[in-house]
């Protein structure tokens, strides 16, 4: 196991630490010793995990309680840390929706660009230039698989998740040289609020637990261009690659995706 306090301390920044990946982000970073700034909307909850985190691994943890969506969410944070050294920033709060395109208003959907998209360039344009004059830091892009992939029913929220695959890449080679290791995190299907209530046992992957997603992450930081947790997810990202054209991938998500949609509204 790497020395991650060393690397990327002393503060770490994981957005959207109030449940799932975020959250096993926050213990696994506590339990290395690393500080933590936890942001997201809930900041109840937030509270909650720091003085638990706090307790039990004598780190320092501050939260932001923030909607990344919102215009001028950086001063919120930027007053909060601007006297830290944030050596970490995991960029992984995001929306997802799954439904016939038409059906959702304009605005949901410029809401998951505020949020999935804008968000992250924001807070990587803050923070990565202290970085780089430290010469050393993080910054940890959670995508998905479905970021390698053409998907119908939740088209938008794909389309995002290739932009942080194609951004997190390019950081990863730009950065490597000035110390900070960009990296981009795809998970496949995950047991998290995320996923709750969603029927996808037509589907050939398995829900995996945050726990492994997030060690794999952890365990790829600083020696990977991306990580993809999970044999059968790391299959279809190659089957995608390699085997299926982009036609054929689609065609096949578009019929998964299909049966989802259908069980939500039933
Ligand atoms: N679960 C999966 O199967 C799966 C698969 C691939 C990729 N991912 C990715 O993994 C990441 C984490 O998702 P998850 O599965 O852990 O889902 P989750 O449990 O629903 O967590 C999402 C987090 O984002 C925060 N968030 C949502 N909207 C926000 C906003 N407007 N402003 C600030 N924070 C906001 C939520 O906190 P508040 O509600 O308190 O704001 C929550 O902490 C996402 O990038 C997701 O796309 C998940």
């Amino acid at each position: 196991m790497q020395n991650l306090k060393e690397k990327y301390g002393p503060w770490a920044l994981i957005t959207g630490s109030s449940s799932g990946i975020g959250a096993e982000f926050a213990n696994q970073l506590a339990a290395q010793g690393l500080n933590l700034v936890l942001v997201a909307r809930r900041e109840d909850r937030l509270k909650t995990m720091a003085a638990r985190l706090e307790e039990e691994f004598s780190i320092k943890v501050l939260t932001v309680g923030a909607d990344l969506s919102k215009p001028d969410f950086i001063k919120t944070i930027n007053h909060k840390t601007s006297d830290l050294e944030i050596g970490l920033l995991i960029n992984n709060a995001a929306m997802m929706y799954i439904n016939n395109y038409l059906d959702a208003p304009i605005e949901d959907e410029l809401k998951l660009i505020d949020l999935n998209i804008k968000a992250p360039a924001i807070l990587t344009h803050h923070f990565a230039g202290k970085m780089i004059q430290r010469k050393k830091g993080g910054i940890i892009y959670v995508a998905s698989t479905l970021g390698y992939m053409g998907t119908p029913y939740s088209s938008a929220y794909a389309a995002s998740k290739a932009h942080e695959v194609s951004k997190g890449e390019g950081l990863h080679y730009e950065f490597k040289s000035k110390g900070v290791d960009a990296m981009v995190l795809s998970p496949g299907l995950t047991r998290t609020e995320m996923t709750d209530g969603l029927d996808f046992s037509h589907m050939p992957m398995k829900l995996m637990e945050t726990e492994d997603v997030v060690r794999a992450a952890l365990k790829g930081l600083g020696k990977k261009s991306q990580v993809i947790p999970g044999g059968m997810n790391k299959m279809m990202a190659w089957m995608s690659k390699r085997i299926m054209s982009r036609d054929m991938i689609t065609n096949m998500m578009g019929k998964m995706m299909k049966i989802s949609v259908d069980k939500a509204a039933a």
